[in-house]
């Protein structure tokens, strides 16, 4: 039977069945440390689709920042070639007891996995370039400049071709304090965040997924591998592109005009039809006006009464 037992903040003790920690105020488990529980699996897929979607591969090399309790890592690392899948997590108990009961230990012998638990986003650790990165949920809560340290790192991994996604909390506030912010999120711009990228010679693209999220969806990528990025979002399934929301809007725009058009037509059209019925009807008043007129309707509706 699972026991739990309040604990101090970030501290794990482990029971007879599950790992629980204090998280803010709540307990929690290595699955619900990371996100509501009951989205665990699909933020899964979601994450494997959106990184196969942009040509991730078994062959290539990938970086999961805040890997968490493997929520991605538990699809992605049975996925890739061994050797290929590495991870930085401070939170030491959530990869030991994620890799337990996600994954189990002989796919970690099969697989061979690199864990760092560095706090500070210490890529340059690995002593590796990498073909893609991932951080989903972490920009969502570091300060400016855990951030710009995150880029900086990143960047340098990088080849012309890499590609970072991450997401954060898109708002209208440019959170200000120096603090990683959890359970809650630190908000940024748009405008923010791709100044912050471009400090380290990142460049941002919004990935427009076709599912609404909670966070904003990005892609950082080398200015020169642009081009080569915009064909890869433009021919996929899943994103929404600028090019197709254009081509959309541009529809709008001529079926719009189309119709202001008709529209205008019509309304024409209207104003002679009530014009000639105005005619008609002056002509029939007239018509039956005429005193020749109503005497021989009067003869006639007299006829039709003896009829
Ligand atoms: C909301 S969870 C997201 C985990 C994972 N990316 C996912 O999508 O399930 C945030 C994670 O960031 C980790 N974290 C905290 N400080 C960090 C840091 N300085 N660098 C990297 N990860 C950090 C936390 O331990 C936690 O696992």
């Amino acid at each position: 039977m699972m026991t739990t037992k309040k604990l101090e903040h970030g501290k794990a003790q482990i029971d007879d069945s599950i790992i629980t920690v204090m998280s803010g105020e709540k307990e929690c488990n290595y699955r619900s440390y990371v996100g509501n529980v009951d989205d665990y699996d699909i933020q899964a897929a979601e994450q494997f689709k959106i990184l196969t979607t942009l040509g991730l591969r078994d062959c290539h090399k990938l970086l999961d920042i805040g890997c968490g309790s493997l929520r991605s890592g538990r699809v992605m690392i049975p996925y890739l070639q061994a050797g290929n899948y590495y991870g930085i997590e401070p939170n030491k108990w959530l990869l030991e007891e994620s890799m337990d009961r996600e994954l189990g230990r002989d796919i970690i012998r099969i697989k061979r996995p690199t864990f760092s638990y560095s706090e500070d986003f210490n890529i340059s650790e690995f002593n590796q370039k990498f073909d893609y990165m991932m951080a989903f949920s972490i920009i969502s809560h570091t300060s400016q400049a855990q951030t710009r340290r995150c880029f900086s790192q990143a960047a340098a991994a990088m080849e012309e071709h890499s590609l970072f996604v991450f997401t954060f909390a898109e708002g209208p506030e440019i959170y200000t304090g120096d603090e990683w912010v959890y359970p809650g999120v630190s908000t940024y711009t748009f405008d923010f965040m791709s100044q912050m990228a471009a400090e380290s010679g990142l460049k941002l693209e919004r990935l427009d997924y076709c599912e609404p999220g909670f966070q904003t969806r990005v892609v950082a990528f080398k200015p020169s591998y642009e081009q080569a990025l915009l064909d890869i979002l433009n021919r996929s399934p899943i994103f929404k592109t600028k090019g197709d929301l254009q081509a959309r809007f541009n529809t709008i725009l001529e079926e719009n005009k189309y119709l202001t058009e008709k529209n205008k037509e019509l309304s024409a059209e209207n104003v002679d039809l009530h014009a000639q019925l105005h005619e008609a009807k002056t002509n029939l008043a007239k018509f039956l006006s005429n005193p020749v007129i109503k005497g021989a309707l009067t003869v006639r509706r007299g006829l039709k009464g003896k009829g």
